[in-house]
C-alpha cells in the first residue's frame, strides 16, 4: 500500500475542520448562532494555510524532482518543514481568534521560516538536476517566494507596521501576494505539468509558457507593490498584466484538455475556478464605471467569499484532493453534484449584495450551505483515503 505523506495527512484533517467553520459561518449569518470570535479568519486560513499550503509542501519536492529529475528533499528536512509549519499554523490557530497578536506574529514567523527553508531545499534540489530546470520550475520557485513576501505583510498588520497603503493596503497587498501570487503560480506549473500526463496529450502552446509565467509575476508584483505603496495605476496595471498571463495558461489547458475524451468533475472545477479568479478583476472596474466609486464594502466581503470559496476551494477539490497531483491509485474523478453546487453558492455571494440588505444575510447563508454541501462528495472520498493508508515522510 503506498504511504501517506504526513502534509497530506494535515491538510485532510484541516480541511474536515475548514467544512466545520463554513458550516459555523453559514449558522452565524443566518442568525442561528452568535457570532464566534476569530471564525471569518479561521475559515479563510484553515482553507488556505492549514489545506493549501500543507498540500504545497508535501507536493513540491516530488514535483521539483520530477521536472529536473533530480534528487528529492531528504526525511529530516521534510520533518522539520513539518514541524515549523504545524507548529506555526497552531500558534495562529490559538492566537489569532484571543487577539494575542504578537503571539500570532511569532506563529507567522516560524511558517515563515518554514517556507524559507523548503525554498532553499527547492534550489538546492533543482542544482543538482541532471536536464537542468524545465519550464515549469520557475513557477514553483517563485510561489514560494510569494510566500515570503504575503506572510512579510501579515507581521505588517499583526505588529502594526506603518505603510503608505495603510492597513488596507497591506490586506490587500497580503492577500494579493498569497492567492494570485503563491498558490495561483505553483497551481499554474502543476496544470502545465500534470494536465497533459493526466489526459495524454501534449501541451496545446508550449511555446508560450515562459511568457505566461512572466505575466504571472510581473502582473503578481504590480498587484502587491500597488496597494503597499497606494499607487493605483499600478495596481490596474499588475491586474491588466495578470489577467493576460490567466488568459495565455488557460488557452493553453482548454486547447489540452478540449480534444481529449477524458472531460471530468474535478477538470471542470479547475476551469471554472479561473472564472472566480477573474470575476473580481472584471467586476471592480464595471463597479466603478458604472456608479463613479470603489466597490461598497458589501461587494468586498461577496469578493473575498466569492475568491475563496470559488477560486482556492474548487482548486483544493479538483487538484489536491483526488491526487491529480500524485496520480494516486483509486483517484476520484470528482462529482457533478460538487460542481454545481459548489458554483452555485458562489453565484449567490456575487448576487447577494445586488439586493436588499436583509436578503443579503439570506442568499450568503445559502451560499455558504451550498458550499457545505458541496464539499462532501470530496471530503468523503479523502478521508477514505486518508484512512487507507499509513504515513510515511519517504515519499516527500
Ligand atoms: C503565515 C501565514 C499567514 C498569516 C500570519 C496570515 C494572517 C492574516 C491576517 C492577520 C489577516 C487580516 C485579518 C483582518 O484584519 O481581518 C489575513 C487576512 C487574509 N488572509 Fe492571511 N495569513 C497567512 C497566510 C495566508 C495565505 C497562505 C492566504 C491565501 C493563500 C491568505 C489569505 C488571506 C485572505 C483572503 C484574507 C482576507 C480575509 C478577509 O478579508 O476576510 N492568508 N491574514
Amino acid at each position: 500500500m503506498r504511504a501517506r505523506n504526513p502534509f497530506y495527512l494535515m491538510a485532510g484533517l484541516y480541511f474536515v475542520l475548514d467544512v466545520v467553520a463554513v458550516a459555523l459561518v453559514a449558522l452565524v449569518t443566518a442568525g442561528i448562532i452568535s457570532p464566534i470570535a476569530g471564525l471569518s479568519w479561521m475559515q479563510v486560513h484553515l482553507l488556505t494555510i492549514g489545506v493549501v499550503t500543507q498540500a504545497i509542501f508535501g507536493t513540491l519536492p516530488g514535483l521539483i524532482s520530477r521536472v529536473t529529475a533530480g534528487s528529492t528533499l531528504g526525511t529530516r528536512t521534510a520533518w522539520v518543514t513539518w514541524l515549523l509549519v504545524n507548529g506555526g499554523f497552531v500558534t495562529l490557530l490559538v492566537a489569532m481568534p484571543s487577539g494575542q497578536r504578537t503571539v500570532a506574529a511569532g506563529g507567522a514567523l516560524t511558517i515563515f521560516s518554514a517556507v524559507a527553508l523548503l525554498l532553499v531545499g527547492l534550489v538546492w534540489q533543482g542544482s543538482r538536476g541532471r536536464d537542468g530546470a524545465r519550464i515549469s520550475s520557475p513557477f514553483y520557485l517563485s510561489g514560494p517566494v510569494f510566500f515570503l513576501v504575503g506572510i512579510g505583510m501579515a507581521l505588517g498588520m499583526l505588529l502594526g507596521w506603518q505603510v503608505p497603503g495603510g492597513y488596507f493596503g497591506l490586506i490587500e497587498a497580503h492577500v494579493h501576494a498569497n492567492v494570485w501570487g503563491f498558490l495561483a503560480l505553483v497551481v499554474a506549473g502543476v496544470l502545465l505539468d500534470r494536465i497533459p500526463a493526466l489526459l495524454g496529450q501534449p501541451l496545446r502552446f508550449p511555446g508560450t509558457v515562459p511568457a505566461t509565467g512572466w505575466l504571472l509575476i510581473v502582473g503578481a508584483i504590480g498587484l502587491v507593490v500597488g496597494p503597499w505603496a497606494a499607487i493605483l495605476p499600478l495596481t490596474i496595471l499588475g491586474i491588466a498584466v495578470y489577467v493576460v498571463g490567466t488568459a495565455l495558461l488557460l488557452a493553453n489547458l482548454i486547447g489540452t484538455a478540449l480534444p481529449a475524451r477524458g472531460w471530468t468533475p474535478n477538470l471542470t472545477h479547475l476551469l471554472v475556478a479561473y472564472v472566480w479568479m477573474v470575476v473580481p478583476a472584471v467586476a471592480a472596474p464595471l463597479i466603478v464605471l458604472a456608479t463613479g466609486q470603489l466597490p461598497t464594502s458589501r461587494v468586498e466581503t461577496a469578493a473575498v467569499a466569492g475568491l475563496v470559496a470559488g477560486w482556492i476551494f474548487q482548486i483544493v477539490i479538483g487538484a489536491f484532493v483526488p491526487g491529480l497531483v500524485r496520480e494516486q491509485p483509486g483517484s476520484l474523478d470528482g462529482s457533478w453534484a460538487s460542481v454545481v453546487a459548489l458554483n452555485l453558492g458562489v453565484l449567490l455571494f456575487w448576487i447577494s449584495p445586488l439586493v436588499g440588505e436583509r436578503t443579503t444575510a439570506t442568499l450568503t447563508a445559502a451560499g455558504y450551505a451550498l458550499i457545505v454541501g458541496g464539499s462532501l462528495p470530496p471530503l468523503a472520498s479523502l478521508l477514505r483515503q486518508i484512512v487507507a493508508s499509513p504515513v510515511s515522510v519517504g515519499d516527500v
